[in-house]
């Protein structure tokens, strides 16, 4: 029954997890995957984790079944962390899911169930595995203009233009912050003017947030997402806790509605339902470490001070990084990296520029020229700063 399957295309970032693996090279320098890495080049269990985890192996006398909702408690307190009080609660609808990934495919699957002729609008540059969850799902996309790739800015006058075109009942997938691959964010003001357009337009923003603490902070991270759901009735949400609280493994994720509350009721029961036919229950462990150090004010402070660390380093590189290719390049080209946010930024590179730096100096990024800031080390910097501007001095096309 098999001879039709052709072996699938890994996308790029597993695909390169993979090559990197196998590069026997011991100076090999690793700015794929999203993951966050210290100074020596660790990923650690945050200490907070450690200690919820202590507490949970403690305290915790049942593993038997939790709703198909997932825990309560993970949910109502992710739903503080991510929404404040910029909406009631009882027009939120959520279920905890196997990781950010899953939250995406679930609301996808909620989109098809409510509207198939939904077409689903997505940056012109996004996670790699966007399109592919939305086609998974059945559904349509089409991409919006985003990234001024001359000046490293927003594409404002190509964004609102083709926001535009989005129809009536149309779904808008934006990244909540830390924009993933090019770490370029709507400012506020942006965000008003995104929420009065699809509001005008009756088209439905979807927020993918999988980077809240690593932009500009906690709250400021969570502004835009705020924003929308304080002034549009429909807004779709998919969180993750893989990088702001180092569960990656561990899959923790929730998919979020937030609707007049009296469709709370029906929105829940669909994605209760959905859950029951995909994986049924969600993993518990990773949100009851969630859970554990949101509701202790302790460890929440704790995991704040650790995430801020992460923040501030993530920053740091980047500022260390424009520097370097600044003194090796001798200019200012790569000066945008600075001043943008989270783990990622696009160098603008192109493929064959990519695949020489892989071959020749070890620097994996993705075909595309994303670069992990959250994985450089003094070394990685240099490394980088160094091979790009080799490349240049041999006349590269960049
Ligand atoms: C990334 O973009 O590298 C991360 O979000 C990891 C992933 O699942 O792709």
């Amino acid at each position: 029954m098999f001879e039709t399957l052709a072996s699938p295309k890994l996308d790029g970032i597993i695909a390169l997890m993979q090559a990197y693996a196998e590069d026997p090279r011991s100076d090999k320098v690793d700015l794929g995957v999203g993951v966050y890495r210290d100074a020596k080049g660790r990923t650690p269990v945050m200490r907070a984790v450690k200690a919820a985890e202590r507490k949970i192996l403690e305290t915790q006398d049942s593993k038997s079944y939790l709703s198909l909702a997932g825990d309560r408690a993970f949910l109502d307190a992710m739903t503080g962390l991510l929404l404040g009080e910029a909406v009631a609660h009882d027009r939120v609808a959520s279920v905890g899911t196997p990781g950010g990934t899953a939250a995406v495919r679930q609301i996808c699957e909620l989109i098809r169930r409510a509207r198939p002729e939904a077409v689903v609008w997505v940056s012109a540059q996004t996670w790699p595995n966007h399109m592919p969850l939305i086609a998974a799902a059945g559904l349509e996309a089409r991409r919006y203009r985003y990234l001024d790739a001359a000046s490293g800015a927003l594409d404002r006058g190509g964004f609102f233009a083709d926001l535009e075109q989005v129809r009536q009942g149309d779904v808008v997938l934006v990244h909540g912050c830390c924009h993933n691959p090019t770490g370029v964010d709507p400012t506020l003001q942006d965000w008003a003017e995104i929420a009065a357009i699809l509001d005008r337009l009756g088209a439905v923003p979807f927020v993918d947030m999988a980077y809240q603490g690593f932009g500009a902070g906690l709250e400021a991270d969570a502004a835009g997402l705020r924003l929308l759901a304080s002034r549009l009735p429909e807004v779709l949400v998919a969180a993750s806790c893989s990088k702001n609280f180092g569960l990656y493994r561990e899959r923790v994720g929730l998919a979020m509605a937030i609707v007049p509350e009296d469709r709370r009721a029906t929105l829940a029961g669909t994605l209760v339902g959905l859950n029951r036919q995909s994986f049924a229950f969600p993993p518990d462990h990773g949100g009851r470490v969630v859970s554990t150090i949101l509701g202790d004010a302790a460890l929440r402070d704790l995991w704040e001070g650790e995430l801020e660390e992460m923040r501030q380093r993530v920053a740091e590189n980047r500022r260390a990084l424009a520097d370097a290719l600044r003194v090796e390049t001798r200019s200012d080209r790569f000066g945008f990296v600075a001043g943008q946010q989270g783990m990622f930024s696009l160098l603008p590179l192109s493929a064959d520029a990519v695949e020489k730096l892989r071959m020749d100096a070890g620097i994996y990024m993705l075909g595309d020229g994303r670069v992990n800031m959250a994985g450089l080390d003094a070394a990685g910097i240099s490394a980088t700063a160094q091979g790009v501007a080799k490349l240049l001095s041999e006349g590269q096309t960049l």
